[in-house]
């Protein structure tokens, strides 16, 4: 028989009470996470959470050109797709790190972050930016114009699949520096691998979108949040790079070619 005096019941009572405030206190802390992650991908608008807005005020150090093309982009419809601009910045501090030159940029959208690579790479570098929809790239080729840099971008209105094709074909394996993933989820172990033969040694593959709103937490039968959690599983175990998977804007791995 338990002997349940006056200090164990409230020894119990104790125990009780803290569990459940740990069990509040970590729901709390993983929503606060959460919430994060989707302020991060509101590509700090005026409307963000305050530690965000402090990050963009002490550290966006954005090109005007870049700046008008990213308050232009976030009048369309379309806009949540836009990149997040403190993981563009990263981008291209990483590019000017290992002098990038060549630089494949999969899902252009608006080309935001086409044009945040054509200006971190030298003058005879190129992007080649991949989209189906010329419609919006058009809406940032005069931006591209402005900025003085649309001879360094090569844009290719084709699925990226078979543009990714065409250059393994034309014998230029291990020719870029950088490659940036952010088109169609479906496709994204496809890129991967295609890029990983285009890119040379030391070179940078970025995956967007790794966390997929926190979907990857709980896939369900979603076609693209599986195809992500497939990749991210993938990544994880590949001796073929180093990796980081950072919780910047939605979630990018950047994938170090060894
Ligand atoms: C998330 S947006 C890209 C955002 C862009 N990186 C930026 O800087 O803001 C995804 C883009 O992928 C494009 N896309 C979708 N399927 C594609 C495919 N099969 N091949 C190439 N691009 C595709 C869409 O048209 C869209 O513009």
């Amino acid at each position: 028989m338990y002997n349940f005096n006056k200090e164990g019941l409230l020894y119990a009572a104790t125990l009780g009470v803290s569990f459940t405030a740990g069990i509040w206190l970590g729901r709390k802390l993983f929503l606060r996470r959460r919430s994060l992650i989707q302020t991060f991908k509101s590509h700090g608008g005026a409307k963000g959470d305050p530690l965000m807005d402090y990050v963009l005020k002490n550290s966006l150090r954005e090109h005007p050109v870049l700046r008008k093309l990213r308050m232009r982009t976030l009048q369309d419809r379309m806009c949540r797709m836009l990149v997040a601009c403190e993981q563009a910045q990263l981008m291209a501090n990483l590019a000017k790190l290992i002098k990038a030159k060549n630089v494949i940029e999969i899902g252009v959208y608006t080309g935001y972050n086409t044009l945040n690579m054509a200006l971190a790479i030298p003058d005879d570098g190129k992007v080649v930016a991949c989209d189906i929809s010329l419609d919006f790239a058009k809406i940032g080729m005069p931006f591209w114009k402005e900025a003085g840099v649309e001879h360094k971008i090569d844009l290719q209105i084709k699925p990226a699949a078979d543009t990714l094709d065409e250059l393994l074909e034309a014998g230029k394996a291990e020719s870029f520096d950088f490659a940036f993933i952010d088109a169609d989820k479906l496709n994204y172990g496809i890129y991967y691998e295609k890029c990983l033969q285009l890119i040379r040694r030391g070179g940078i593959i970025a995956i967007d979108n790794v966390l997929w709103g926190g979907q990857v937490l709980k896939p369900g039968n979603d076609s693209d949040t599986l195809s992500i959690v497939r990749l991210n599983e993938k990544i994880y175990r590949d001796s073929r790079v180093n990796i980081n998977m950072l919780t910047i804007g939605d979630g990018v791995t950047l994938a170090f070619k060894l």
